[in-house]
């Protein structure tokens, strides 16, 4: 195609889609198309096509112009939930394993968002989180997939989902380690959906001339995206049946938990669709989501959703009633998620409004401006929204030093720090139970630090088992068990 008759196809484009935009009342998102390189230019356009204007715009319309209400208190109860060591803990185990073994299980990280508040320059999964190695999160996780298939004689397919924003540096830094000593071909990435940022007037933003602002659609967008890139049909190919769903910032996550994934199957509370697991909250005040149950769906309630007295509420023992706090670790069937993502199914997963600071092009000045304060919007899905769509859902206790450390925050609370404290925690916790000793200070805190690798265990019942564990540990030393 000669340039001339390129451009010509351009003009032509620009024209059609300036009348949608239009229409959608967002034309300025072209106000500067006359500056644009004819790649600009495409490059705009191709986005403008993949965002679905008309649909997004109805999207902002709706969340502009509605908000999502919890249900009455008077409607709301506590989700029960199965304790830590339920009952026949070892045949449920035994089951659980059983699923991995035959090959019916995969991994799912969900890796795509923006990390705003760690502050780190790449992907969040990139970041140094074991306390005495600095393993990246993805090695941590790829080294415990590794354990998995050592014992169960097969590698674990493990589904990635990244966003545009950070799917070409998450790729490189996997090609970069040589895909962690995994056999690549079950390494399943893909980028989930966006939605545009918008301003007060519900119009989308220019992050440059030639782009429009976007966010990635939240970790509920997982859905959507497992259907849309083939994940699932990748499954079914590979006679995956159950996924091991987790959040890229939690080193201390079991990837493949064969306990909890044994209840999701076999527990009568769990219609084998998608269960979760619970951390008992800290205080009344702690801002996790909560397991509830309304209209006999079970469901998660946000902290700032939960009516406060019912957040303070205390049973005749002073427990909280409402404990049961959100740790986004779930287990979905390949079932389910192909029954609420199947055409016509209607996936109704609320969309939840973020105030974030978002940098535009000024429309008059044509200029960058990087705002000090909130001045758009971000729609997101959450991933806990489809628990209700589940006919019984289950929920399963575990405990914070066990299997919830996550790295959120420079600094503070769900900071690297208060993570590798807890890390610590987990391996004296692990070596003591298995009979080691681990000098304490006066006050009763570890006084050497343990960091325990995947290969030697992969929960304390397996490091018990381990014959080469040293039985007593030095004050003041480090260990890379
Ligand atoms: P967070 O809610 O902690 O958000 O994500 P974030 O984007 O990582 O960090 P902030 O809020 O900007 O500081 C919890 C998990 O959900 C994933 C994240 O990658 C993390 O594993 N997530 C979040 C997605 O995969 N996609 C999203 O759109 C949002």
């Amino acid at each position: 195609m000669t340039s001339a008759s390129r451009e010509d196809d351009l003009a032509e484009c620009v024209t059609t889609i300036r009348a949608m935009l239009t229409e959608c009342g967002q034309e300025h998102l072209l106000a500067f198309a006359d500056e644009l390189t004819p790649d600009e230019l495409k490059q705009l356009i191709e986005q403008v096509e993949s965002i679905d204007v008309p649909n997004a715009v109805r999207l902002v319309e709706k969340a502009r112009t509605t908000s999502i209400e919890p249900p009455p208190s008077d409607q709301i109860r506590p989700a029960s939930f199965v304790s830590r060591v339920p009952d026949h803990a070892e045949s449920i185990r035994a089951a659980g394993q059983a699923l991995i073994d035959e090959g019916k299980v995969a991994a799912f990280t969900v890796a795509g968002g923006q990390g705003t508040r760690l502050g780190w320059n790449g992907p969040k999964g990139t970041f140094p989180a074991t306390p005495l190695t600095g393993k990246p999160l993805f090695r941590v996780f790829a080294e415990q997939l590794a354990a998995h298939a050592r014992r169960s004689g097969h590698s674990i397919p493990w589904y990635i989902m990244t966003s545009p924003i950070n799917d070409a540096d998450t790729r490189a830094f996997f090609r970069d380690n040589n895909w962690f000593g995994l056999d690549r071909t079950d390494v399943f990435m893909f980028p989930q959906g966006v939605l545009p940022s918008f301003d007060e007037e519900g119009r989308f933003l220019l992050a440059s001339k030639s782009e429009i602002a976007v966010n990635p659609d939240g970790h509920g967008g997982a859905l959507r995206a497992l259907r849309a890139s083939g994940a699932v049909e990748d499954m079914r190919a590979r006679g995956i049946e159950q996924i091991s769903y987790f959040q890229v910032d939690n080193p201390t996550v079991q990837v493949l938990d064969p306990l909890f994934i044994g209840l999701h199957a076999t527990n009568p509370e769990s219609s084998g669709e998608m269960s979760s697991k619970m951390v008992r909250k800290r205080d009344a005040g702690e801002k996790v989501g909560v397991f509830c149950v309304t209209d006999d769906r079970t469901c998660v309630i946000e902290y700032s959703d939960l009516p406060g007295e019912l957040a303070d509420a205390v049973d005749e023992q002073g427990e909280l009633k409402f404990v049961a706090g959100s740790i986004a670790i779930h287990v979905l069937s390949v079932d389910f998620v192909d029954r609420v993502t199947s055409e016509g199914s209607g996936l109704a997963m609320p969309l939840h409004k973020a105030s974030k600071k978002v940098p535009h092009v000024d429309l008059d000045s044509g200029q960058l401006i990087k705002p000090k304060t909130p001045n758009a919007t971000k729609l997101e899905m959450f991933i806990f929204d489809a628990i209700p769509l589940a006919d019984r859902s289950m929920v399963y206790e575990t405990d914070r030093v066990e299997e919830f450390a996550p790295i959120k925050n420079a600094e503070g609370e769900d900071s690297a720090d208060s993570s590798h404290q807890l890390q610590y925690q987990r391996a004296t916790r692990w070596i003591e139970g298995a009979g080691g000793r681990i000098p304490r200070t006066e006050d009763g805190q570890p006084s050497c630090h343990v960091e325990i690798t995947a290969s030697t265990a992969l929960d304390e019942r397996d490091l018990a088992a381990n014959t080469k564990l040293p039985k007593s540990f030095v004050a003041g030393q480090q260990y890379i068990l």
